[in-house]
C-alpha cells in the first residue's frame, strides 16, 4: 500500500496561495504522487473546486478538512458532502483537535458527518488523540483517546470496511516537538488491536503532530503506520518535497 501524505493546509493559505501553490508546483506534485506515495492535499472549502478541477485525472487526490452533519436544508454557512462530492473531492478530515476545542465539535456530531461522508462515496479521514496538551503517562489509552470509541461503535453499526484514521496528539499539534516515536507506535498498535476484535475493517494509520523534513525519515519507521496528515509542514513546498522523496 502506498504512503500516504496529506496535507492539511487549515486556514493558513488564502484563496490566491492555494491556486498559485498548486499551479506553481503541479508537475512536481504529481510526479512525487506515484508509486509508493499518495498525496492528497486538503485546501479550505473555497479553493477545493478550483483545486479538484486543476488535478482531475492526475494522482493527486483532494481533501476537505470539514463538512456538514446534515444532508441539506437551513444550515447556513455549512456546506454538505453531497457538495463536495460533486466537486471532485475524495476524502475529508473529520474531528480534527482543533474543531473539537474551538468550534465544540461532538463524537456525535463527528460520527454524522462520517455517515454523510460514507452516504456520498467519500473516505473519512478521522483525527483521534490525546485532548489535552499534558502528559497521560500511566493512563490507559481507551480513557485519553479522544473519538476512539465512538467512532469503533459507529464502524460497527455501519459495517465500515475502511477507514482513514489520524493519531494526533494535542499536544504536538503545531508545536514543533512530535510525539516521540515509541509513544506513537504503542498507540497505532493499541488502535490497530481495536479495530481487530471488529475484523471486518482494517484501518488505514496515520500520525500527525509536528511532522517536518528532519523528522519524517525516522517517524516513518514507525510499525502499523500508513502515513502522516500533515499541517505547517505542508504548505512549503520545498518542506513538503522532503517529506515525500
Ligand atoms: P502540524 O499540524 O503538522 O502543523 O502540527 C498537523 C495537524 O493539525 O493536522
Amino acid at each position: 500500500m502506498p504512503f500516504l501524505y496529506i496535507a492539511n493546509w487549515k486556514m493558513n493559505m488564502h484563496f490566491d496561495q492555494a491556486l498559485s501553490f498548486a499551479t506553481t508546483h503541479h508537475q512536481e506534485l504529481t510526479n512525487l504522487s506515484k508509486n509508493d506515495s499518495t498525496i492528497i492535499i486538503c485546501p479550505s472549502y473555497v479553493s477545493l473546486a478550483p483545486l479538484a478541477t486543476l488535478f482531475k485525472d492526475s494522482a493527486i487526490a483532494i481533501g476537505g478538512q470539514n463538512c456538514a452533519s446534515y444532508e441539506s436544508g437551513a444550515y447556513t454557512g455549512e456546506v454538505s458532502a453531497q457538495s463536495l462530492a460533486q466537486m471532485g473531492v475524495a476524502y475529508c478530515i473529520v474531528g480534527h483537535q482543533e474543531r473539537r476545542t474551538l468550534f465544540g465539535e461532538t463524537p456525535d456530531r463527528i460520527t454524522q458527518k462520517c455517515m454523510q461522508l460514507i452516504n456520498n462515496h467519500i473516505e473519512p479521514i478521522v483525527c483521534v488523540g490525546t485532548g489535552a496538551a499534558t502528559s497521560h503517562e500511566g493512563l490507559p489509552y481507551e480513557s485519553v483517546i479522544d473519538q476512539l470509541l465512538p467512532i469503533l461503535a459507529f464502524i460497527k453499526d455501519t459495517q465500515l470496511a475502511k477507514i482513514i484514521i489520524a493519531y494526533e496528539p494535542a499536544h504536538a499539534i503545531g508545536s514543533g516537538k512530535p510525539a516521540d516515536a515509541q509513544s506513537i507506535e504503542q498507540v497505532l498498535g493499541y488502535i490497530k488491536n481495536q479495530f481487530k476484535t471488529l475484523s471486518f475493517c482494517t484501518p488505514t494509520l496515520l500520525y500527525g503532530g509536528s511532522v517536518n523534513e528532519t523528522n519524517s525519515a525516522y517517524l516513518k519507521k514507525i510499525n502499523n503506520l500508513d502515513g502522516f496528515l500533515i499541517g505547517n509542514a505542508s504548505t512549503n513546498f520545498q518542506t513538503f518535497e522532503k517529506i515525500v522523496s
